[in-house]
């Protein structure tokens, strides 16, 4: 028995949330497990409506489920970062969610920017650590909106973050043993503090997997090879703010952000798992966004709660929608609306 909680969130969340669900619901009947779901409608409505962002109490809450199930969250009348800031980041850091995992993988039938490259070319994982760098909100401003003012923004990195992050990476490499390949993504050429201790905790850690090549990309080479040659990669592990950065180019090769899922992991306690492509609030309530990428999420969510036949049915039921299906991954041209897709998905797992 699964306990879920589930945060619609805002704009298109609710109604991509909704289809994930319906996909959860059917794979529970066909593999046979018990799962509850609890909802909490933290957002931009209930905070213009209440002022009201993550109540404590809320947050200490979410910590307890088997895991947390994200729309997504962004309001286009609340001021810019604050719900980012105040839901995401903070359930985050606080829940100590430090691997932020996005699988880079292109399946048949969608459309890749990438010209001669394929499914074959484009299947890695990006390992992001989700607790430190430039998002720990170090730092400070001095002299604010006068002309000697003066802002820091420190970068964080510490041993024991970087070590379990580095480390989560090489597990993930073992368990998909496809390249056995680890590429550390960092800019150790500028960054030489920081991304020093990167490189030397990166290549302790990989003498621990002798089967495992550890390798090394610059950031701005990375974004090159992602475009150039994504078949060179199998799992890179990066910084929190590269690993933002390249993950909305993962996701562009993919085939675009209706198709981008997320996991944000405390691979001892529990972890949130998202379609990363935000709440695209002009499309609110008109059945027209893509589900695939919540869907995805709520595969990952199974994979983690340890449910693999269940996520790798759901994988197969997306994989058979995308590619024979469905026309397009972009809203509104997908040939069919939100809740079709989610219908379709559902109903492959079921036959699965
Ligand atoms: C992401 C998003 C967030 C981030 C924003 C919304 C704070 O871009 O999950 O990648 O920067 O981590
Ligand atoms: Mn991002």
């Amino acid at each position: 028995m699964y306990n879920i909680a589930v945060i619609p969130g805002d704009g298109t969340g609710p109604e991509v949330v909704r289809e994930g669900l319906k996909v959860l619901n059917a794979a529970s009947q066909k593999f046979s497990f018990d799962y509850e779901l609890t909802e909490y409608d933290f957002g931009g409505e209930r905070y213009l409506r209440t002022g009201e962002i993550l109540p404590r109490e809320g947050l200490q809450e979410l910590g307890h489920y088997d895991a947390i199930y994200l729309g997504a969250i962004g309001h286009p009348d609340c001021p810019p970062g604050l719900l980012e800031k105040g839901i995401l980041l903070t359930i985050r850091f606080e829940l100590d969610l430090y691997i932020n995992l996005r699988p880079v993988k292109l399946y048949p039938g969608v459309d890749c920017p990438l010209k001669d490259k394929g499914p074959d070319d484009v299947d890695f994982v990006v390992v992001r650590e989700n607790t430190e760098d430039l998002y720990v909100g170090a730092g400070g401003v001095y002299k604010k909106g006068t002309p000697d003012e003066v802002a820091v923004q420190e970068s964080i990195n510490t041993r024991k973050g970087v070590e379990r992050c580095v480390r989560y990476a090489f597990e993930t490499a073992k368990a998909r043993n496809r390249q056995n390949k680890v590429t550390l993504c960092a800019k150790t050429n500028v960054l030489t503090y920081a991304h020093d201790l990167w490189e030397r905790t990166f290549y302790e850690v990989a003498e621990e997997y002798p089967g495992i090549t550890a390798d090394y990309a610059h950031v701005d080479a990375t974004c090159m090879w992602m475009v150039k040659n994504p078949e060179w990669f199998d799992v890179i592990v990066t910084t929190n703010m590269f690993g933002d950065i390249i993950t909305d180019l993962g996701a562009m090769i993919q085939g675009g952000m209706g198709i981008a899922a997320g996991g944000n992991i405390n691979p001892e306690g529990t972890a949130m798992f998202e379609p990363i492509g935000g709440s695209a609030p002009k499309y609110t309530d008109q059945n027209v966004i893509n589900p695939i990428a919540a869907i995805a999420s709520c595969q990952m969510m199974l994979a983690q709660l340890g449910e693999t036949q269940a996520a790798d049915s759901v994988e197969r039921a997306i994989i058979d929608v995308v590619s024979t299906k469905m026309k397009s991954m972009d809203a509104g041209r997908m040939g069919y609306s939100t809740s079709e897709v989610g219908d379709l998905v559902a109903e492959a797992v079921a036959v699965d």
